[in-house]
């Protein structure tokens, strides 16, 4: 292990706010392909995120093929899987830890709960880093949870093997588009002091008038439902990612 000095701060807390008041999550890219010291660094930050247990439970499929890249777009109902420069699908993976396990002469024990648990947080903070480092070069990206829309099939087409999931995709390039600064809910609302504290009604209110210009028709709760209420669209996931998660021997498994 390489021993790394203390270094002294980099960035002003201003720079900080600005790097992250860059961030747009962008879905129209100029075609430019990246070089490959930039693919290589970023791929490198995504590999020095920190890790659960240090078990690096995630692998990135990156996709390069036209014809893989157009299935994964249409079955995510995400174009820019198609057209972006980069784009990966990011998966939570414990087969790698099996095998290494099964390597050194052990077997992996039975925790598809935990498996799931460890596995997003995993995968989350690789593509995090990953999109971040992107970032810092002056690309955009998006993160794609449409991998849900038909996950048996992407997991046909990737040939994922039991223990591996789909957490999201991940598309990277230069943006071909301002898209506006996407806001917020206020601060007070997701930082508690030592207790959980339950939002008052005028809270939930600045929260939704906050989130509203993101919407056409200036209705946050209405987007929201479209998504979350009974019918809306993550009931539909929630079949598909059970089916999913039994065949990947996870969650329920
Ligand atoms: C886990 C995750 C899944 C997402 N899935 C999609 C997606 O399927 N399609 C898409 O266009 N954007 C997707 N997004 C992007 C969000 O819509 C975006 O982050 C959000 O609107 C906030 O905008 P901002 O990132 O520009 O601040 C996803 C973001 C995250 C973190």
């Amino acid at each position: 292990m390489t021993s790394v000095p203390a270094v002294p701060p980099r960035l002003s807390p201003q720079q900080v706010r600005d790097l992250f008041d860059a961030h747009r999550t962008t879905r129209r890219y100029k075609p430019d392909p990246l070089p490959p010291e930039h693919l290589d660094a970023i791929l490198y930050a995504a590999q020095r995120a920190p890790t659960d247990a240090t078990a690096q439970m995630y692998s990135f499929i990156r996709l390069t093929d036209a014809g893989v890249r157009q299935q994964v777009a249409d079955l995510t109902v995400n174009p820019h899987f198609a057209t972006a420069p980069e784009s990966f699908v990011i998966c939570l993976d414990v087969h790698r830890l099996r095998l290494l396990l099964e390597r050194g002469g052990y077997e992996r024990g039975h925790f598809p709960a935990v498996a799931v648990h460890f596995g997003v947080g995993d995968a989350v903070l690789a593509g995090q880093s990953m999109l971040l480092a992107a970032e810092l070069l002056g690309y955009q990206g998006c993160w794609i949870g449409g991998v849900l829309t038909n996950l048996q099939e992407l997991v046909t087409l990737l040939e994922l093997p039991e223990g591996v999931l789909p957490f999201a995709g991940l598309t990277i390039g230069l943006p071909d588009e301002s898209p506006a600064q996407r806001p917020r809910i206020q601060r007070e609302l997701v930082v508690h002091d030592n207790l959980y504290r339950e939002p008052e009604p005028s809270e939930l209110d600045e929260a939704l008038e906050r989130m509203a210009p993101i919407t056409a028709r200036g209705d946050w709760a209405q987007t929201l439902a479209r998504y979350f209420a009974p019918g809306g669209s993550m009931e539909t996931r929630e079949v598909g990612l059970r089916a999913v998660l039994a065949r990947q021997e996870l969650g329920n498994g």
